[in-house]
This record gives C-alpha cells, structure tokens and sequence, in this order.
C-alpha cells in the first residue's frame, strides 16, 4: 500500500490532481476539506462546529481533522493506497499521521508539494469563487487570509519531511495534466 501526502498553498491545485491520480492509478482520495464541507452539507452538529471556521479560512482543531482521517483509512481495508489531500496542515497532524500510519504498517511513501505562485493561487480560487459559491473563496481578504493561515501554520510540515527524505516538489503552474506527468515520473521507480 502506497500513501502519499498531496500539499501546497490553497488553490495550488492539490485536488484537481488527485482526481487525476485516482483515474489513473486508483487511489482513494482523503480530502479532509472535503469531508468537512460534507458535514457542514449535511448540517450535522460537526458541520455545525466548523461551517464559521471554514468560511473565515481558518483551520480546525487538529483533533477533528485527524480523527476523520483515521475514520476513513479504517473504512477503507484492502486500498490500493492513500492520497492525502490537505492533511497534514500542522506538525501535530504530520506526526499523528505518521504515528498511524506507522501502526497500520504501511509508512508514509511522499509528500508531493506542489509549487505555484500566490499571484496564481489568488487568481484560481477567485475565478473559483465567482462559479461554485465557495464561502472561502468569495472575496480577496478571505482567500489571502487562507494563503497566511498556510505560510504560518502549514509551512513547517515541509522541513519535516525533507528529514524523512520523503519530500519531491513539482511545477503546479501550468496545466494539470502537466502536474500530473511530473509526479508520474516521480512515482515509476516507487510503483
Ligand atoms: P481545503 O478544502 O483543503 O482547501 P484549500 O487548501 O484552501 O485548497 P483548495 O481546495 O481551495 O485548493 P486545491 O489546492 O485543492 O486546488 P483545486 O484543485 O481545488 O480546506 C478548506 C478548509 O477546511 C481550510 O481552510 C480549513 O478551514 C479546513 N481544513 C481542511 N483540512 C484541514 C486540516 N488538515 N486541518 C485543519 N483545517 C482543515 O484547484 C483550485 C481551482 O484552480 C479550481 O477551480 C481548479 O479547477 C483550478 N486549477 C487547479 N489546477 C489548475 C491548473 N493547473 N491550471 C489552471 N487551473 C487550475
Ligand atoms: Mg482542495
């Protein structure tokens, strides 16, 4: 089983390639903003507790995140293997996942960073904002503030994986099927 850690700045594109990912290689994809969106759709009490954080671009508590993610690896024995997308976002979440994942004994493969400009990220999630009425992506203020949340809290995540040797960045500025082409070489060896 091969897991793998998708990262980067918001709108770097971190779901659009796992999508991609999935088709072509048949991983299943953890987006724990998607699951939390999914909450907040269905209106449960944990929806509830986080629509106001996720709507300022501000991150919840380590606890929620991290034990919808071990909810839905053990819901899902036999994967081929684990695309986490947006999680870890804290050194508390990277060493729980590496914790867990260590128990299941299946240790994290890689982190993919993937690498953009603000400037574009800006761009993307606006143009985003305008279509699909993401609260997060309405307004300039809000979408910077996530670019901010991510630079003081999620950053650091990267040195941490560097140590393990995990680490590979690739060039998310151009098309995804460019994206995903590059982290397809990275995988060949490893496949
Ligand atoms: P999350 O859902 O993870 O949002 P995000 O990190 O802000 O990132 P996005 O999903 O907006 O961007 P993305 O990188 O996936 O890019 P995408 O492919 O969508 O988190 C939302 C919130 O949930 C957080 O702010 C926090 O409150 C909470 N949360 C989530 N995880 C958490 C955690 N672990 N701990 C605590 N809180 C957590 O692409 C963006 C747009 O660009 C799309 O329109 C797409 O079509 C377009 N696009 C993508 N790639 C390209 C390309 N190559 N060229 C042109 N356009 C492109
Ligand atoms: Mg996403």
């Amino acid at each position: 089983m091969l897991n793998i850690i998708i990262a980067g700045p918001p709108g770097s594109g971190k779901g659009t390639l796992a999508k991609l990912m999935i088709d072509k290689f048949g991983f299943v994809h953890l987006s724990t903003g998607d699951m939390l969106r999914n909450e907040i759709g269905l209106g449960s009490p944990l929806g509830k507790e986080v629509e106001s954080i996720l709507a300022r671009g501000d991150l919840v508590s380590d606890q929620i995140v991290i034990s919808l993610i071990a909810n839905n690896v053990k819901a899902n024995p036999g994967a081929r293997g684990f695309l986490f997308d947006g999680f870890p976002r804290t050194l508390p979440q990277a060493e729980a996942l590496d914790d867990f994942l260590e128990k299941t004994g299946h240790p994290l493969k890689l982190m993919i960073q993937l690498e953009v400009d603000d400037a574009v990220c800006e761009m993307r999630l606006l143009r985003r904002g305008g279509i699909e009425n993401r609260p997060d992506d309405m307004d300039v203020e809000r979408v910077r503030h996530r670019l901010a949340t991510y630079y003081a809290q999620t950053v650091p995540i990267i040195d941490h994986y560097k140590k393990q040797g995990k680490f590979i960045a690739v060039d998310s500025s151009k098309t995804p099927e460019y994206t995903l082409n590059q982290v397809s070489e990275c995988l060949k060896p490893i496949l």
